[in-house]
């Protein structure tokens, strides 16, 4: 029987997380981690669907679901993954979705674009999820550096090269669909405020944008301290997020910021190649896991 094994990378945001749900745009890199799927087809009543290292099997029975409704395929299949995301909100809703469609149209040989298979794994996510940008899919398809735009769901390359980044896991996992909803709730609350700090998180992923383009870090590191201010406005910070981006500035990072919905999960700092040492010394005294990746080069599926 025939089988076939998609794999996708998984990603971290480097800048615009939370305004990007509302329309703005955000940059974000894939990481060389990979999320596969395996699929055979299954002569049973039912698919069986094994999946060890995803915490939340909804998505990929969401994202079978939508293909079979999609593709009107009544037959069933049999699906298995392997996970090198582990659970560091990597973005392995995305990439496990992303993964099991790919991996569907394959087996049973239908020609997918990217932009429908895009439309596919965003239409499951949300449905699961309730809100979401896309960004995450996005750059599980397209691999590399990228600039998102939340409101036409458009991609722009910005780079396929490692990024200088150092990314800690903070030792707890974050709650995305609870933080989305908590800036949900103070955006109703304070629309103008919320929105103002929208508007300026844009402006820093725009210049975030030219600063990767010419690889400027001290730029890029000056630009995500000031994106996390406004997300500490925005009241998704911890202070052990807190705590491990005071101490990669101290050892001398260009800057720093959390990376994804907060509440937990990674921080990320942008660092010389000349600071590094000081720098993974300072975040493992202070209780942050090094994420042993590289981000930026994740290739397209
Ligand atoms: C989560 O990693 C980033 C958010 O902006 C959600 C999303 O864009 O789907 C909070």
């Amino acid at each position: 029987m025939q089988r076939v094994t998609v794999s996708t990378p998984g990603k971290l945001i480097l800048l615009g997380e939370h305004a990007v749900v509302y329309g703005y745009p955000c940059i974000v890199a894939a990481v060389d981690k990979y999320l596969s799927v395996s699929v055979t087809e299954l002569d049973a009543e039912e698919d069986k669907i094994v999946t060890p290292g995803v915490a939340d099997q909804s998505f990929v029975k969401e994202a079978i679901h939508i293909f079979k409704e999609k593709f009107s395929l009544k037959k069933n299949i049999s699906l298995t993954t392997k996970s090198e995301l582990n659970n560091f909100g990597l973005g392995s809703s995305a990439a496990v979705v992303v993964a099991t469609i790919k991996a569907l149209t394959n087996l049973f040989q239908i020609d997918l674009p990217n932009k429908e298979l895009f439309d596919l794994a965003y239409k499951s996510v949300l449905r699961i999820q309730g809100k979401a940008s896309g960004f995450d899919i996005a750059a599980s398809i397209y691999g590399g550096t990228i600039y998102f735009d939340g409101k036409t769901k458009k991609t722009e390359l910005l780079s396929k090269k490692e990024l200088p980044l150092i990314v800690a896991f903070t030792g707890r996992k974050g709650n995305t669909r609870a933080m989305i909803k908590k800036v949900y709730e103070l955006r109703k609350k304070k629309p103008e405020l919320i929105d103002k700090i929208f508007c300026r998180i844009t402006q820093l992923v725009k210049s975030g944008k030219e600063a990767i383009k010419e690889k400027n870090w001290g730029e890029l590191g000056q630009v995500m301290d000031e994106n996390q201010v406004l997300l500490t406005k925005l009241q998704v910070t911890t202070p052990a997020i807190d705590k491990l981006i005071i101490a990669t500035r101290k050892a001398g990072a260009y800057g720093a910021k959390l990376s994804g919905a907060g509440g937990g999960d990674c921080i990320i700092a942008v660092v010389s190649a000349m600071r590094q040492r000081q720098v993974k010394k300072a975040l493992r005294k202070n209780g942050g896991k090094i994420l042993d990746l590289t981000v930026g080069v994740g290739g397209r599926i």
